[in-house]
C-alpha cells in the first residue's frame, strides 16, 4: 500500500538549489499551490528536501514512485510537471535529468559561484 500516488521532493535545503542555481523555493511553492488548486493534495505530496549531491544541475526535483529526476526546474515549468506527470502519469522528457554516472554529480563553480558551463536561467537578482 502506498500513502500517496506520487511523492515529490524538491531540493530546497541544500546550499545551491534554493536560490543560487535557480529558484528551488519558488518551484516548491508553485508546485504545492498547483497540486492544491488541482484538488490533488490528498494524493500528491510535495516535500522540501536537502541536497541531492547534484549541485549545479538544480533546482532538482525527484518524483516517486517512478524515481524520475528533473533538473534546472523553474517555477514556469511547474504547471507542465503537475498536469502531465503528477496528475497524468507522463513524465516531462525535456526536463528529465540523466547524469553521466550514478552517485554524486556536482558541477564545478566559476569565480562567481555559478556552475561552470551551465547556462541559466538564474533567479532574478542573483546575476
Ligand atoms: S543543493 Fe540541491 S542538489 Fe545540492
Amino acid at each position: 500500500m502506498t500513502v500517496y500516488e506520487r511523492h515529490v521532493f524538491v531540493c530546497t535545503r541544500g546550499d545551491w538549489c534554493p536560490a543560487v542555481d535557480g529558484d528551488g523555493l519558488g518551484v516548491h511553492a508553485a508546485m504545492k499551490a498547483a497540486v492544491r488548486d488541482a484538488g490533488a493534495a490528498g494524493t500528491v505530496r510535495i516535500n522540501h528536501a536537502g541536497c541531492f549531491s547534484q549541485c549545479g544541475n538544480g533546482p532538482m526535483v525527484v518524483v516517486y514512485p517512478e524515481g524520475t529526476w528533473y533538473a534546472a526546474v523553474t517555477p514556469a515549468d511547474v504547471g507542465e510537471i503537475v498536469a502531465r506527470h503528477l496528475l497524468g502519469g507522463d513524465p516531462v522528457e525535456r526536463l528529465r535529468y540523466d547524469p553521466p554516472d550514478g552517485g554524486p554529480h556536482k558541477l564545478q563553480r566559476d569565480g562567481a559561484g555559478r556552475p561552470a558551463g551551465r547556462p541559466g536561467p538564474w533567479p532574478a537578482g542573483s546575476e
